[in-house]
């Protein structure tokens, strides 16, 4: 098996480049499947998501090619409208591929994703909605089988809850579907509104994207379209905290500031000194930080992918704090592992409660998730000694490079695949 080996205590120094945002990414290679025509979607990371995403869509009966960060995506004129389970169970956003095949197969049978390490991660939002498109839904031998007759209808639709991936499939079933949809209580992530830039780019009529409602004007045909994905929000977030963690001074370069604010508003309060531009963010430790509480949110709010990274610098910040997690019923598997460097946490139903240590020590820990994954290895970067991540393949799916992103900028770390050096 992979590992990580860290040896911390260097202060973090120089210039990172943000990657392509994996959670837009997935949905808009998904989107491609709306059209017969070229596709060119472009600052698509190398992750283990995408290729699992690409890998998809040739099964369905695209044809698709990736040379760096721009992926070619052409027709073969015949869908399959089955999504397997061996490729289900890599990737819940593989449920993402009902929207466009029920535009146009009117048919899709999905395998039921099954749960993950943070919890069930039920569909019941997006099944609901395309019921009240006209969809039939039966569930039988672990998949979920759906038909939309002559075809979806446009409708009203309020969601109980902002869900991300039923607003994105919504999206794409609504863009070929007849007449009008408006979403409710729709999710304002900017993946979203960057999802409904290229459908729009692609002759869709979607207005509202990135507030609550969204309105969607469906069309007869989508056409071919090149586009660029936004940066990651979640990556950068993830390198100013090990800015934070490790007391360094780093420049985020090709980033959107403003999908970042929660987070630097946090680091702001904490005493860290951040500057944004148009496309940079600088983070420089000063002194000694204070410990801040948060809540997890939706968009606009606290970033739930961030609340990991955060809870590890809270870690090794004098005094108290509190994490409380809103979004997800099971996203705290990393505590236990954050204790193994010498954390001082204590779970209590939504929240963990935080005591700042004077230091954490090097440890052997295991990833569970992809950002709890992240959070042991800043705490590997700011503890003292030497620690080894194992289970890094959960890393593999949404940091592009980690490894070299963080040599570049003095961390000592590296790769041991499978007990080579
Ligand atoms: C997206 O997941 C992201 N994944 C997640 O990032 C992110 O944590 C999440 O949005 C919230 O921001 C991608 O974009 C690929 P949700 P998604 O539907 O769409 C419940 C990462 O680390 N829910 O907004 O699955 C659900 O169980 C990943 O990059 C239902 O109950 O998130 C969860 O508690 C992790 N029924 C909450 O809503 C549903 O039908 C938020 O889920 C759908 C969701």
């Amino acid at each position: 098996m992979d590992k990580i080996v860290i040896n911390g205590g260097k202060k973090l120094k120089g210039e990172v480049k943000v990657s392509g945002s994996k959670n837009s990414a997935l949905p808009i290679l998904f989107a491609t499947l709306l059209t017969d025509e070229p596709c060119a979607i472009e600052n698509v990371p190398s992750l283990a998501d995408v290729n699992t995403t690409l890998a998809f869509l040739n099964f369905i009966g695209k044809r698709t090619v990736k040379s760096g960060s721009k992926v070619k995506i052409l027709a073969s004129g015949k869908y399959k409208h089955i999504a397997p389970y061996d490729l289900v169970r890599r990737m819940r956003a593989s449920v993402l591929v009902m929207g466009p095949l029920l535009a146009r197969l009117n048919k899709v049978d999905v395998s039921l994703p099954g749960g993950c390490a943070i919890g069930a991660r039920p569909i019941d939002i997006h099944l609901e909605a395309f019921k009240k498109m006209g969809v039939k839904i039966k569930v039988e031998g672990g998949y979920v089988k759906t038909a939309a007759g002559k075809g979806l209808k446009g409708n009203k639709i309020e969601f109980r809850f902002p869900s991300v991936g039923a607003t994105e499939n919504i999206l794409l079933a609504a863009a070929l579907a007849k007449g009008k949809t408006e979403i409710v209580n729709a999710a304002r992530e900017p993946e979203i509104v960057d999802l409904a830039d290229m459908l729009n780019k692609m002759g869709a009529k979607i207005s509202g994207a990135g507030s609550k409602t969204i309105v969607i004007e469906g069309v007869e045909k989508l056409r071919g379209v090149k586009h660029s994905v936004i940066p990651d929000r979640i990556e950068a977030a993830t390198y100013l905290i090990a800015a934070a963690i490790t007391k360094g001074k780093i420049l985020l370069k090709n980033v959107c500031p403003e999908h970042l604010k929660a987070v630097i508003d946090k680091l702001k309060k904490c005493g860290m000194e951040i500057k944004e531009t148009g496309k940079t963010v600088s983070a420089k430790w000063v002194n000694d930080l204070k410990p801040r509480n948060i809540s997890t949110e939706v968009y606009p709010g606290f970033p739930t992918d961030v609340q990991a990274q955060w809870m590890a610098l809270m870690c090794l910040l004098k005094g108290k704090s509190c994490v409380k997690e809103n979004v997800f019923e099971n996203r705290f598997l990393h505590v236990a592992e954050l204790q193994r460097f010498g954390a001082d946490l204590t779970i209590d139903g939504k929240f963990v409660n935080i005591k700042g240590v004077e230091q954490l020590s090097g440890a052997p820990v295991m990833v569970s998730d992809l950002r709890a994954g992240a959070a042991l290895v800043l705490a590997g970067l700011a503890a003292k000694g030497r620690s080894t991540v194992s289970r890094i393949y959960h890393l593999d799916r949404g940091y592009e490079l980690l490894e070299r992103k963080l040599k570049k900028i003095g961390a000592d770390i590296k790769i041991v695949r499978n007990g080579i050096k």
